[in-house]
């Protein structure tokens, strides 16, 4: 039975911003599936346009991310039709045959289109590029991938010394490099290997720690050499390449499952079914946590859907205990970290998570916003350099939070509100959409009182 759990107001001052005032007082009871996977639309969108030929996608996620890579794409010729069912077709523009774009390309608040695409951009020689974001993307490091670019030859100019968003590139032809990242990052190592795609050699990406492959596996399924070392976590693209279309199935995100994962194991009573989960490995990192807290957990058939591995996640309320979260898991949850804060707060003892500065250059400074916020609520959580500790066996208030304009707070603060005495108004409500546009939805489906 649905109720009024939750409620979305809009702002009176700004119609587009919304609220959501969320009373808790149930359980979460049933079966459910999720949005499909974002870093995998992404990437699916970006190389159906570059292939040769019709790409089919079943099961793209509608978010408003998507939709910005889908019209800088549009932008520069490639047929993608209309992002109104999930099943999308892609008409292939050809390897180094993207156009001049009559206008800005507008990234919007993703982090993912703008880096990656800059891979693609600084590649294509005798065009003229000019790209940008929301404020948030603006203000977020771009230098990470600048620099490497620019080493293999790319003309890439913008705010400080080039760092920062709005950006012109001049699209060359690049030389390939080996290239050892100082961070555990798919965003570099994917942009390196979209330009890798037009270089005549081998570019080779090192990174300190694994992290997420659908890269990989992708440009593998649309015919790009490719090659992996996971002992010494290198990838190497020989290119020229030559993409052919396919037809992708997008599994659903575990970053959009994490919410109900957590809102199910603390929220007491509760049992629910994640059907068609994407299990990457090198994804599962919030998986390992909420068993090594205890978890009453487990995953049912398991199988391979078009390269990902995908299966069913059935979950049901428990006690859970304090944990440390740091090293090399953390690439494998980095967007599950403001959620799995959230199970912190209802674990027994204290959870310490380190090795998290990446947080504070994501869509917010998560780190920052979700101490805050969950400090409004009455929370015990103390914010470090890189990362944060929390007490346990919370017992939180309601209160007035704001998501920052950032998704996963939003959604993260919204299941805190859940298990909190009183009402919760969480302010800018309306970012859940860039990843998860049927939250409330899915929360109202569930949520039995
Ligand atoms: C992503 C990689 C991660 C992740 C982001 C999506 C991707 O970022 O946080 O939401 O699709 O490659 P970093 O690679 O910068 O850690």
């Amino acid at each position: 039975m649905s109720t009024d759990v939750l409620t979305v107001q809009s702002s009176p001052t700004d119609a587009a911003n919304t609220h959501w005032v969320i009373q808790s007082q149930g359980t979460l009871q049933g079966k459910i599936t999720i949005p499909g996977d974002k870093s995998i639309s992404h990437r699916a969108l970006m190389l159906g346009a570059l292939a040769a030929g019709e790409t089919t996608i079943k099961g793209l996620l509608l978010g408003e991310d998507p939709r910005s890579t889908a019209n800088c794409f549009r932008a520069m010729g490639a047929q993608i039709s209309e992002l109104n069912t999930d099943h999308v077709q892609v008409q292939g523009i050809g390897l180094g045959q993207l156009q001049e774009p009559p206008e800005v390309l507008d990234a919007g608040n993703s982090g993912t289109t703008l880096r990656l695409m800059l891979g693609i951009l600084a590649s294509h020689p005798h065009r003229l590029f000019t790209v940008t974001g929301d404020a948030s993307l603006r203000s977020r490091p771009m230098g990470r991938v600048v620099k490497p670019l620019q080493q293999m030859g790319a003309h890439i100019w913008g705010r400080q010394d080039n760092t920062l968003a709005p950006l012109a590139i001049r699209g060359q032809a690049l030389q390939p490099i080996h290239y050892h990242s100082p961070i555990a990052s798919a965003q570099v190592k994917s942009c390196l290997m979209f330009a890798g795609l037009m270089t005549t050699g081998q570019t080779i990406i090192t990174e300190p720690a694994l992290s997420r492959d659908h890269s990989e596996r992708m440009f593998a399924a649309f015919g790009a050499d490719v090659a992996v070392d996971s002992e010494t976590c290198s990838v190497t693209v020989t290119g020229p390449a030559q993409l052919h279309g396919q037809a992708i199935i997008v599994p659903g995100d575990i970053s959009s499952a994490a919410f109900w994962l957590v809102a199910a194991a603390i929220v007491p009573g509760s049992d629910v079914w994640i059907e068609n989960v994407g299990v990457n490995p090198t994804r599962t990192g919030v998986l390992d946590v909420l068993q090594q807290m205890g978890a009453e957990m487990t995953l049912a058939n398991q199988r391979l859907v078009a390269g990902e591995p995908v299966a069913d996640i059935h979950i049901k309320y428990s006690q859970l205990r304090g944990t440390v979260i740091e090293g090399a898991v953390i690439p494998r949850l980095i967007d599950e970290i403001p959620i799995l804060a959230v199970a912190a707060l209802f674990a027994q003892g204290v959870t310490t998570i380190r090795d998290a500065k990446e947080l504070r250059v994501k869509e917010s400074d998560r780190l920052t916003a979700m101490a805050t916020q969950l400090q409004k609520m009455g929370a015990r959580i103390s914010e470090q350099p890189d990362g944060l500790e929390i007490q346990g066996n919370a017992s939180l208030q309601g209160a007035e939070v704001e998501s920052f304009g950032d998704h996963r707070v939003g959604m993260s603060l919204a299941i805190a509100a859940l298990n909190a005495k009183g009402i919760t108004t969480l302010y800018q409500a309306q970012a859940a959409a860039i990843s998860y546009p049927n939250f409330v939805a899915t929360l109202k489906q569930l949520w039995q009182s």
